[in-house]
């Protein structure tokens, strides 16, 4: 088997890795810039370290962005983001693309894998049309398919591709075996073949919806709790001795996970004619916490008599969680608007992000050890371990938010 992995994000090039210690893997992407700096042997996303790239490339190894060097591959595993757009609409442009890309190379017997969150039925009702008008062969007789949506917690290196249980499914009962056969000979921690794509693809896309509905009721929970002047984490910590709890925290939901996949159900739900009222309510209270955040820090510095026009403040952390340097969709933005709507004039420090992408991406140039003391606020925005001994104390001349709950001292924490 040649596999080819379409796609070398955060998900694609570990997957590729753990691939490449038993196939030959060819590892393919349109963003050129991000194949020289794999061929360079640097992973900007610090998924894979030094060592893993380079035993991958000593496993054989490569990648390209030239559909001729994927021609001979005969399972090709689709990677690519699934985003949505400025109306919370699932965009499937890059799902569409990548599967006319392999449509150009698509060969009889060849499968095609789908890893990318998608809403039920984008699989067979989408991506394999695209496949079947570019190659002009026929599903499920001369080619075929299946699902296998990925788990994988970027910046938690304990769980990574191999020890998470993986779903797996296939356009035929044969093609579900072989492509679990493919999968469980990698994945250490085991498979679980679903009955159909639609089941698998279904399955991926309600764990991030009932997490983010999870937290919604914890984020609705600090907003109640804060007009009861209560504390949510003592709240909480108290509930948590409770065996079957849910142990949560309030926060900010960022990233490109469980902030959008909702709206790939809600999307397809609504389509059929069901408006999906609590999750979309979910996304909503969840998509308020940043504003809220921004409302309770002028608050407090209003109750230090600070003046709030060109008041400096600090933000520690620009990504959208701990420990990852993605900034891609981070609601840390939505609370430095909010703030600069107030005249505050504000300062972003991130030791794990890179400075060029946040200039990139979001105009904002990062401060370098910043002193904490020449600010008038200081908000702790993300939880990186790089955070966690900070001083901070908060003083008639400095406000402290802790959004995460791990700072030792504090004016509030969320
Ligand atoms: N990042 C996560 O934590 C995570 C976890 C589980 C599932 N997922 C899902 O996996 C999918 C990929 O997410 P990601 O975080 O790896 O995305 P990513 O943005 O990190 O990587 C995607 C890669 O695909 C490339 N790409 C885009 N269009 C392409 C095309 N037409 N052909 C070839 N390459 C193309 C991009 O250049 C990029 O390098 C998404 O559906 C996401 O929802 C992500």
């Amino acid at each position: 088997m040649k596999i080819c992995i379409i796609g070398l994000g955060y998900v694609g090039l570990p997957l590729a890795h753990a691939f490449s210690s038993k196939y030959t893997v060819v590892g393919f992407d349109i963003n050129e810039e991000r194949i020289a700096e794999l061929q360079r042997g640097y992973d900007r996303t610090f998924e894979l370290s030094i060592a893993q790239l380079q035993e991958a490339r000593e496993n054989g190894m490569r990648f390209c962005t030239n559909l001729a060097d994927i021609a001979q591959c005969n399972i090709f595993i689709i990677t690519v983001p699934t985003p949505i757009d400025k109306s919370n609409k699932p965009d499937l442009t890059p799902l569409i693309k990548a599967s006319q890309s392999v449509g150009k190379v698509l060969k009889k017997e060849d499968i095609v894998i789908y890893e990318s969150t998608v809403y039920p039925g984008v699989t067979e009702e989408v991506c394999v049309v695209e496949l079947e008008r570019v190659s002009g062969l026929k599903f499920n007789v001369d080619f075929f398919c299946g699902y296998s949506p990925e788990r994988i917690n970027p910046g938690d290196k304990n769980h990574t591709v191999t020890n998470i249980l993986k779903i797996t499914s296939g356009s035929t009962p044969q093609i579900a075996d072989k492509v679990d056969a493919l999968y469980a000979s990698i994945i250490l921690a085991g498979t679980h073949k679903a009955s159909s794509i639609k089941v698998a693809e279904a399955a991926k896309v309600i764990e991030n919806t009932q997490r983010d509905v999870n937290i919604a009721l914890i984020n609705e929970l600090a907003l109640i709790f804060r007009t009861m002047n209560i504390d949510t984490h003592d709240v909480l910590q108290a509930a948590a001795t409770k065996w079957n709890f849910i142990k949560l925290k309030p926060g900010l939901v960022g990233g490109h996970c469980i902030g959008v996949d909702p709206y790939y159900l809600t999307y397809k739900a609504e389509e059929l004619g069901y408006r999906a009222n609590l999750i979309l309510g979910a996304r909503q209270i969840n998509n308020g916490m940043a504003k809220f955040v921004a409302d309770r820090v002028i608050r407090l510095m209003i109750q230090k008599d600070m003046k709030i026009k060109n008041a400096q403040v600090l933000i520690l952390g620009l990504s959208f969680k701990e420990n990852c340097p993605d900034i891609r969709n981070t609601k840390v933005i939505d609370i430095i608007t909010e703030l600069q709507t107030y005249g505050c004039v504000l300062s972003v420090y991130d030791p794990v992000v890179d400075s060029d992408e946040a200039m990139r991406e979001y105009g904002l140039k990062l401060e370098n050890n910043p002193n904490i003391n020449a600010y008038d606020a200081v908000v702790l925005a993300v939880g990186h371990d790089a955070f966690l001994d900070l001083h901070v104390s908060p003083s008639q001349k400095l406000v402290v938010y802790d959004v995460k709950g791990v700072l030792s001292q504090y004016d509030e924490r969320l």
